[in-house]
């Protein structure tokens, strides 16, 4: 369907977000203690949340970005191509990947391969969403914000065709 008409549900407000991503720090904050971390966020939909978890954290922190595209499919990492490659050095240091939604976890279990194989210490997962009924890899996340059921959901980073990523609140996608 060539632009199909959307009609956007309100599932989370901008408050309830920046709550959770508050929460979220915190629980990361209490794990890592004193210890430094390498926070990757994962373009384009994780924007929004990692500037706001990076300012929430009172963990150290140095961050990149990497851009990767995912093909439908089933293969647990076959799928996934580097758009965007990170600069840091993360040999020996702790990685924390932010996502903005986990789904079958082809995407996540693509990427804690890469950060393994260029050498950290240990990869970490966080994301703010998380579809668990949707799963097609055994993989879950270290720190996880909201989980949801299995909708389509928009803002606050996430898109439907590269549209309503910078709405405030999170939405989920009705057709009509
Ligand atoms: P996975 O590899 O299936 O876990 O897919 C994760 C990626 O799919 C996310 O990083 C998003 O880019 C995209 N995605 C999955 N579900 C949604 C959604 O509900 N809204 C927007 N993007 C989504
Ligand atoms: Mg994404």
């Amino acid at each position: 369907m060539v632009n199909p008409k959307v009609k956007l549900e309100l599932l989370f407000t901008e408050n309830e977000i920046l709550q959770k991503v508050e929460d979220v720090a915190e629980e990361i904050d209490l794990f890592f203690k004193n210890e430094p971390i390498v926070v990757i966020g994962v373009m384009k939909g994780a924007l929004f949340f990692m500037a706001d978890l990076l300012r929430s954290l009172k963990t150290e922190t140095i961050y990149d970005f990497i851009q990767v595209k995912t093909y439908a499919g089933t293969s647990s990492t076959g799928n996934v191509t580097v758009v965007k490659e990170p600069n840091c050095d993360c040999k020996g240091k702790n990685v924390l990947i932010v996502e903005d939604i986990l789904d079958t976890g082809v995407t996540i279990s693509f990427l804690k391969e890469y950060f393994e194989k260029k050498g950290a210490k240990k990869v970490y997962i966080c994301s703010l969403l998380n579809k668990q009924k949707k799963r097609i890899v055994n993989i879950n996340a270290d720190f996880t914000g909201f989980d949801i059921e299995d909708y389509f959901v928009v803002g606050y980073g996430l898109d439907f065709d590269e549209k309503f990523r910078a709405l405030n609140d999170i939405f989920v996608v009705k057709q009509c």
